[in-house]
């Protein structure tokens, strides 16, 4: 018996940090990376099986996913299975790799002991709080429901439909995406109350709101704007670096929508939305300025869906 799962990427499109104190977030999938998981029987005991660190855990081991498969079976003792994962996703990129493999995993076992996917998605997230510390849940609700989601903690999620197709280069700076320090580092900001961190995340609120407006309306000029707009605040937090800032640069100049930093800022990617002829020349531009790799994603309309 072999079986089989796959989970995404993900990228917080906007509202990323306010999220975290409550107000809402969009994030989308990014199926172009993603993490399979495989189950099979094992001869001897349970093993997890990490193939691009080449890692395999084991019952004993104290490491997040393995908690996350105790919690799933109730029990400290395991069966004799073995769930191998391969994952595309860049580690530490701030595109969710770790919530995709736990995702993965989760979905795999989902099957077999019959979870919904409101279960795994709370199963998952406990294990995003052994990475993350006080993760919002947004990047493992995406992830798991592989839908674009509007988000806001403690309240039932929305899934977002866009009215147009709209096409999005991520460019990955190649520097590690500290999330559990630039959440810490608002936190101190928020606390001290130095930079008016409330009226900023009312206003990342504010674009929040509008940006999913502008989705459903397929206003992709107004989208851009808002987007850009949301950089400012991200920087007005410190969360961006000077390769941020410039990738986020070069993608205007180069005919971008709007472009900024996306997830926990202080390295990881950004995000630009761009129409499909201003593709190739933004890619180019991004990976100028210094981008480690550009991948384009998108988010299905329902205009295109029907029209191709
Ligand atoms: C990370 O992808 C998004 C943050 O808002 C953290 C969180 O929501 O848990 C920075």
């Amino acid at each position: 018996m072999i079986m089989q799962s796959s989970a995404p990427a993900k990228i917080i499109l906007c509202g990323e940090h306010a999220v975290v104190y409550d107000s809402p977030a969009i994030a989308i999938p990014v199926s172009e990376l993603k993490t399979i998981a495989k189950l099979e029987e094992a001869d001897d005991h349970f093993k997890i099986i990490l193939e691009n660190t080449q890692e395999t855990l084991t019952e004993s081991d104290r490491h997040p996913f393995i908690y996350l498969v105790k919690e799933m079976y109730n029990s400290s003792r395991l069966p004799k299975i073995q769930i191998s994962v391969v994952s595309t996703i860049p580690i530490s990129s701030g595109l969710g790799s770790g919530a995709s493999v736990a995702s993965a995993i989760a979905l795999l076992l989902g099957q077999v002991l019959c979870f919904d996917y409101a279960q795994i998605n709370e199963f998952v997230f406990h294990a995003e709080k052994h990475f993350h510390g006080q993760p919002s849940g947004i990047d493992n609700t995406v992830i798991v429901y592989q839908k674009p989601v509007y988000f806001r903690r403690n309240q039932p999620m929305t899934f977002i439909e866009a009215h147009t197709t709209l096409h999005f280069l991520i460019a990955d700076t190649g520097t590690p995406a500290p999330t559990k320090q630039a959440v810490a580092l608002v936190r101190s900001l928020y606390e001290a109350d130095r930079v008016g961190v409330p009226q900023i995340l009312a206003r990342i609120t504010d674009l929040v709101e509008r940006a999913r407006i502008q989705i459903s309306d397929g206003n992709l000029s107004e989208l851009g704007k808002i987007l850009t707009e949301n950089h400012g605040q991200l920087q007005q937090l410190s969360l961006s670096t000077p390769l941020l800032d410039q990738l986020v640069n070069v993608s205007l100049e180069h005919g971008a929508l709007g472009a900024k930093l996306s997830g926990g800022g202080m390295g990881g990617n950004m995000i630009a939305l761009v129409q499909p002829q201003e593709i190739e020349p933004v890619r180019k531009a991004m990976l100028d300025a210094g981008a480690k790799n550009v991948y384009h994603t998108k988010l299905e309309g329902r205009i295109n869906d029907y029209a191709h």
